[in-house]
């Protein structure tokens, strides 16, 4: 691969096979829990929850796009998440963590809190993060932070938890590796859940550690060895497919997310309209300057529980679904669930790749249909 091919290139490219005649494309998924291994173990492929060739594709694909020394890609976002706190912390560790992110990612982090770690939990904007460093083996950071949209500056925190010893994980999940390279502004680890839009069609779960040195990565891999949250062979290699069209996907998304977000901020029955390519949003600032591309998720607040709900059943072309990043527009009423600190009336909109003309008139449409009288 080379250094100078822009994103849409490198996407198609990432660990695609050579070109010998007869080469696919791309490799189909490769099926096993067991290798035939004879004499002392040796070779990378010894057993299926140690190593799959499929896996092996995948990773180098997305570390290729992180800037990753090394690639662990897992069963689920969640499964990446809980090897990077589980394995890298221990008792008497701090570890610092968003308030105002993805909930399971802090209840990882109360059991952590039982098991002796202290848990600093602080919002991605503001001083307080920059406070919550001293004394830290991990700070976490989600950003974009979900669905809250708040964004935080990766260079700027890692040069200080650096200083101070810690190492810096960041959730990658909502940018993607085409709108922000966390391990080039200097974080350790970039982690995701590729369910969203890395693999975009929301038909597969995925999760995978990024990491800025092989010596993590070995560290990470031997979490997931050891707890089995691996990748099914099929799910991998559907991620490696839908990775060809990563910058496809994410140019017409994120398009899509600030026309509409454009147009809520005209209508006055809608509060708070947040994305972080808009001008004047409270995260454009820092997110132009950490962020390539901003991400196809947009958040704001109708008046209460029932204007959203109305709203939402209204829409046509949007599913009311609790998920992020795939190519069909999806939105939800997010208080819906525990551990958000959201208003009643908070709507997380995801855009997907419909044309922008139809999803604008749709967004315009139902929120006529939603608004009393
Ligand atoms: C920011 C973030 N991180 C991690 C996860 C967990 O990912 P998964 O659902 O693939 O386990 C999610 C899921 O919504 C998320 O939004």
């Amino acid at each position: 691969m080379t250094d100078e091919w822009g994103d849409g290139t490198r996407a198609v490219r990432v660990g695609g096979p050579g070109h010998a005649p007869g080469d696919p494309f791309l490799p189909g998924p490769v099926f096993a829990g067991t290798y035939h291994l004879p004499g002392e173990p040796a070779g990378p492929y010894q057993y299926g929850r140690y190593a799959n060739p499929t896996w092996t594709g995948l990773e180098t694909a997305i570390g290729a796009l992180e800037g990753a020394a090394d690639t662990v890609t897992f069963a689920s976002g969640m499964a990446a998440v809980s090897a990077v706190l589980l394995g890298l912390t221990g008792p008497g560790d701090v570890l610092v963590l968003p308030s105002d992110g993805y909930p399971a990612t802090r209840t990882v982090g109360a059991h952590l809190a039982e098991r002796g770690v202290e848990v600093r939990t602080v919002p991605t904007a503001g001083d307080e993060l920059e406070r919550a460093l001293p004394g830290a083996r991990l700070v976490w950071l989600e950003t974009p932070s979900n669905p809250g949209l708040d964004v935080c500056d990766i260079r700027r925190i890692a040069e200080l938890a650096h200083a101070r010893g810690a190492l810096v994980a960041v959730d990658n999940t909502l940018a993607t590796p085409l709108g922000q390279l966390p391990l080039a502004l200097g974080a350790d680890i970039s982690a995701a859940s590729g369910t969203k839009a890395l693999t975009g069609h929301s038909d597969v779960l995925l999760g995978y550690v990024a990491c800025a040195s092989a010596e993590l990565a070995d560290r990470v891999r031997s979490w997931r060895s050891l707890t089995g949250a691996v990748p099914g062979p099929m799910e991998a290699w559907l991620a490696h497919r839908s990775l060809s069209t990563l910058q496809l996907r994410v140019d017409r998304q994120g398009a899509n997310a600030l026309a509409v977000a454009e147009a809520l901020l005209g209508r006055p029955e809608v509060a708070d309209v947040r994305h972080p390519a808009l001008k004047g949003d409270p995260s454009y600032d820092v997110a132009t300057r950490v962020m390539r591309r901003f991400g196809c998720v947009v958040g704001f607040t109708l008046a209460d529980a029932d204007t959203a709900r109305r709203f939402l059943g209204a829409l046509e072309l949007v599913a009311d679904a609790t998920s992020f990043g795939g190519v069909h527009s999806m939105a939800e009423r997010r208080a819906r669930w525990a551990g958000n600190d959201v208003a009643e009336g908070f709507v997380r909109f995801s855009a997907g790749c419909e044309d922008t003309a139809d999803l604008v008139a749709d967004v315009l449409r139902a929120l006529d249909a939603a608004s009393p009288g």
